[in-house]
């Protein structure tokens, strides 16, 4: 067992910060906290001793630590071209420049450096756990898996599933409906049993890039591939307005329609961004227990939106946060925490009253920066179904160590909320002194 001493901070309810004081959290082999000491406690001393004479005390002093944060959505692949080519419109944004640097991917030495790359740069973000959109390649996609189990963070990946011939190009596209489900099945198996040797866990998640991508045939035997083996589920759904249009016309319905009439929409479904769905495609959502990943900043470039956060929370509908690199152009959830309550700000759009004339904006529908850091870490493991994002007794220990000493006024600003708002909007990546994940120090 583990005893970590710090001053937590975690939302167990949306957008209400709970503070542990030098708290201390007793974390077993598995890396599960079972149990929270307060230094009210009768027994603290004694356990803070003992912890401290038998050599299982981690003492974070005097530092602010926060639950690891969880990206719903990220193209692994992208990485080489964050903060480039966000000008053009999504679908000529890939065929220009997301295709042709996605199909580099069959050479497994370029992947290799590329995947190395980016997961230790979001472990150093705070980054503890990542569910991955790689390539449609199989070989450089498992190994997306084994760098991330390596490196120690929790990774979902997905091999990328695109065979519609009328939507891709030669270069870049599965050969055959039929061989795409085929390495699909073998990228299950493969990662399974990669996942097999690491506590903190890797994910095989079924991936049709988006409906636009896949042929009728193939979305429907991937909908019967992932109740088969119970896997997660990860697609683009209504990101925007040309994705929308798309598959109205092809179906004579929408995104959420089509998804969920292919088994593609279940409890263990993320889908990202969903700019475009309406308030029944909300209740699908909420029915079916599918996850949104909303990603503020992709989302501001690529389809000039919005998601109406509010309004799919009071729906039931669970949500967390994405950085979709590279149609965002950071890795870091921060930044995505930030954008979150700025875009909400955008969709009221001066409407702060319920004024009936008012056609502008969305009355009541700003988001706040600790129910944005909810998103970014219990709403994560609530659209996961894992216990992480929160010290809760229970949870799964991920955690980011933090340096506050040099935050303007951090100590005039007593209040939990105050100080966690600090820490959210002034951090530096370098001010993340440590990370951990499922028990485990992994920088
Ligand atoms: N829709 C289909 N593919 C992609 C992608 O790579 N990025 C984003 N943002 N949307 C997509
Ligand atoms: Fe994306």
């Amino acid at each position: 067992m583990q005893v970590f001493k710090g001053n937590f901070f975690h939302t167990p309810v949306y957008g209400k910060v709970e503070y542990l004081r030098n708290g201390l959290l007793l974390v077993n082999e598995r890396g599960i906290i079972i149990d929270l000491v307060l230094s009210d406690n009768p027994s603290y001393s004694e356990i803070f001793d003992e912890a401290r004479t038998n050599g299982s005390l981690i003492d974070f002093d005097d530092k602010c630590v926060l639950p690891g944060f969880v990206d719903l959505h990220i193209h692994a692949p992208q990485w080489p071209q964050a903060g480039v080519a966000l000008d053009e419109p999504l679908n000529v944004w890939l065929d220009e420049c997301t295709f042709p640097l996605e199909a580099k991917y069959a050479n497994i030495d370029f992947a290799k450096k590329v995947y190395s790359d980016l997961v230790q740069q979001l472990i150093n973000r705070g980054t503890t756990t990542a569910v991955y959109f790689a390539t449609q390649h199989l070989n450089a996609s498992i190994e997306l898996a084994r760098i991330s189990s390596n490196l120690g963070q929790r990774a979902f990946v997905g091999k990328v599933v695109m065979d519609n011939q009328e939507q891709t190009h030669d270069y870049y596209r599965d050969v055959s409906s039929e061989q795409a489900i085929l390495d699909t099945e073998k990228f299950i198996k493969a990662v399974r049993k990669l996942g097999e040797d690491v506590k903190q866990g890797v994910y095989p998640v079924v991936t049709p890039r988006f409906v636009p991508s896949c042929t009728d045939q193939t979305l429907e035997a991937l909908g019967k591939l992932a109740k088969e083996y119970d896997t997660y589920i990860q697609t683009h759904c209504s990101e925007g307005q040309w994705e929308h249009d798309y598959v109205v016309e092809r179906f004579g319905k929408r995104d959420t329609e089509v998804l969920a009439d292919y088994g593609l929409l279940t409890n263990k479904s993320i889908m990202d961004h969903c700019n475009f769905i309406d308030e029944r495609d909300g209740e699908i959502f909420a029915k079916h227990g599918a996850a949104i990943a909303h990603c503020p900043i992709s989302n501001a470039y690529f389809a000039n939106g919005v998601l109406p956060v509010k309004r799919l929370k009071q729906q039931g509908v669970k949500l967390g946060l994405g950085t979709d690199i590279s149609g965002g152009f950071s890795p870091s959830l921060y930044d995505n925490i930030k954008q979150t309550v700025i875009s909400s700000r955008m969709l009221t759009d001066g409407v702060d009253v319920k004024v009936e004339q008012e056609k502008r904006g969305v009355f009541d529908s700003k988001v706040s920066i600790l129910e944005s850091f909810y998103l970014a870490t219990k709403g994560g493991g609530e659209a996961l179904n894992l216990p992480v994002g929160t010290f809760e007794k229970g949870q799964i220990f991920d955690a980011q160590v933090l340096d506050s000493s040099h935050l303007p006024g951090f100590s005039m600003y007593k209040t939990p909320s105050s100080q966690l708002a600090k820490l959210l909007y002034l951090s530096e990546q370098t001010d993340i002194s440590e990370v951990w994940i499922q028990g485990i120090k992994v920088k």
